[in-house]
């Protein structure tokens, strides 16, 4: 069995889809095994977004992540990594597949709910920022 992350950002923490998120992925065949909220540091943000470092967005995307709380959601099914990041669906909302988690409750390319691990091999690297 898989595993992979899920984090729920600021503007989704913000807007109280917490819950509304936690049941589609729930419906949609993954278990819930670790949840924890936090509030990044500068420090903890440029870490996390390591290889967007230096992009044109990412002193941008370094100030909302540390807006507000997050929310780390552990998710446990077969092909977690591959499943999660289709019903996440696509960076911009606007070019998200209907019904998908960002075509539902993203705003913008960059407050768009949510972050879903890309690789098994990035899923434990940031797990690792949530859950020890
Ligand atoms: P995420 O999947 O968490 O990975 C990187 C984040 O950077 C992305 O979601 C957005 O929140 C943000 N971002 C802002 N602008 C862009 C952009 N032009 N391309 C990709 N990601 C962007």
């Amino acid at each position: 069995m898989e595993r992979t992350l899920l984090m729920i950002k600021p503007d989704a923490v913000e807007k109280n889809a917490i819950g509304r998120i936690i049941s589609m992925v729930e419906e949609n065949g993954f278990r819930v095994v670790g949840l924890q909220s936090k509030h990044f540091s500068r420090e903890e943000a440029e870490r996390f977004y390591e290889v967007h470092r230096g992009k044109p967005f990412f002193n941008s995307l370094v100030d909302y992540i540390t807006s507000g709380m997050v929310v780390g959601v552990m998710l446990e099914r077969e092909d977690a990594v591959r499943k999660l990041r289709e019903l996440v669906g696509a960076t911009d909302p606007r070019e998200a597949r209907l019904g998908t988690i960002r075509a539902v409750f993203g705003e913008s390319i960059e407050r768009n709910a949510v972050h879903a691990s890309d690789s098994p091999e990035n899923a434990l690297r940031e797990l690792s920022f949530f859950f020890r």
